[in-house]
């Protein structure tokens, strides 16, 4: 059976760019068909500036949200990362297997080391080398498919060439996985500046839609979203942007392609209020169920508690071959 890894970080609220580039899939396909693992990666949130109380937060939250968006732990594992020890034993394993090169011309590494530099702080060691992590995340369970954003496909690359790396090195031990991103709205962008990602990380909350606002709140920001200049309603990335972004998520919440559906409008504000509405209407039973959820701390924790054992034991029998492969004695 094909064995499926994912996470998402809690370094922020989750966002309508989460859920369509990756969690809506996770529940509606992914545990269904696959032998899949969903995690709440919470090592990752120490790669730059926290504040601890409100990573613990966010990370009861993403997790409270990855039930609550229709994972269902009968069918598949939910976990926080840090409660298995093998992701981080791996990890230094494959600090010995990848370059500082290999870290130093990762896009994401680029592009947040100088906003922290900026921020007056150092940049965390851990930002380096964030994607051997991930890598061993995706390692240690053997998985063959991890369904991710366009964002990440750079760094699932490096967990292919880490593996074939290693493999080739010491003999046959990981399986060699792949990016699976989603077909529509694998790269959600920002409301108010369409050519940069809808990131939870960033600042800017008008051009972010959060899993959690309320639907006026969803309404306001898709109706305010930055369209461009001209009238027509045409799929066009490049020149158009953001009537592209919008025909996008429209697409995604309510089905068929962005291209067909722009021939639908002959308004930018026609377009935005289906959007939003259609956006609402997908957030409405997230937020149903996660307000039921809230309601019963004590379930999640039972989820968690038992998606870490079971982790751990899927993780344990690879990451102790990939130990004596190195050449590591057995303990
Ligand atoms: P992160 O928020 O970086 O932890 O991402 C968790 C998952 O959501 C990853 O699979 C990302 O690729 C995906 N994701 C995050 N932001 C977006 C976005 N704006 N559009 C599409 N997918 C996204
Ligand atoms: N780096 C991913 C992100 O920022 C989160 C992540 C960490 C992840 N480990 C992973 C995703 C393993 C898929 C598989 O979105």
């Amino acid at each position: 059976m094909t064995r499926v890894f994912s996470g998402v970080k809690p370094t922020g609220h989750l966002t309508l760019g989460n859920y369509l580039g990756a969690m809506r899939r996770w529940a509606e396909v992914d545990q269904h068909q696959a032998d899949a693992l969903f995690c709440v990666v919470d090592l990752h949130a120490l790669t730059v500036d926290h504040d601890p109380a409100r990573v613990r937060r966010l990370s009861r939250q993403a997790a409270t949200l990855l039930l609550a968006a229709g994972l269902d732990p009968e069918l598949c594992t939910v976990f926080v990362q840090s409660h298995v020890d093998e992701h981080a034993r791996l990890s230094y394993l494959l600090e010995c297997v990848a370059s500082d090169g290999e870290m130093r011309r990762m896009i994401q590494y680029k592009e947040k080391a100088p906003r922290e530099q900026a921020r007056g702080g150092s940049v965390r060691l851990s930002l380096l080398t964030y994607p051997v992590l991930m890598a061993a995340d995706i390692l240690a369970y053997g998985t063959h498919e991890v369904p991710v954003g366009d964002d990440q496909t750079q760094h699932v690359e490096l967990a292919r060439d880490l593996a074939v790396r290693f493999n080739h090195r010491y003999g046959h031990t990981f399986v060699v996985p792949k990016a699976t991103p989603p077909k529509v709205a694998a790269r959600v962008m920002n409301l108010q500046d369409p050519t940069a990602k809808m990131g939870k990380s960033d600042d800017s909350g008008p051009g972010i839609v959060y899993l959690l606002d309320e639907p006026d709140v969803v309404r306001k920001k898709v109706m305010r979203a930055v369209t461009d200049s001209g009238r027509e309603v045409v799929y066009d990335r490049e020149g158009r942007p953001g009537v592209a972004n919008l025909l996008e998520i429209l697409a995604a919440c309510q089905g068929g392609n962005p291209e067909a559906l722009s021939g639908a409008y002959d308004s930018y504000g026609a377009l935005k209020k289906d959007t939003a509405e259609a956006v609402v209407e997908v957030l409405r039973p997230v937020q149903e169920r996660h307000r039921e959820l809230c309601a019963d701390p004590a379930y999640v924790e039972r989820v968690l508690r038992r998606g870490a054992e079971k982790a751990r034991e899927m993780a344990r029998p690879m990451v102790d071959a990939a130990y004596r492969a190195i050449g590591l004695l057995p303990a």
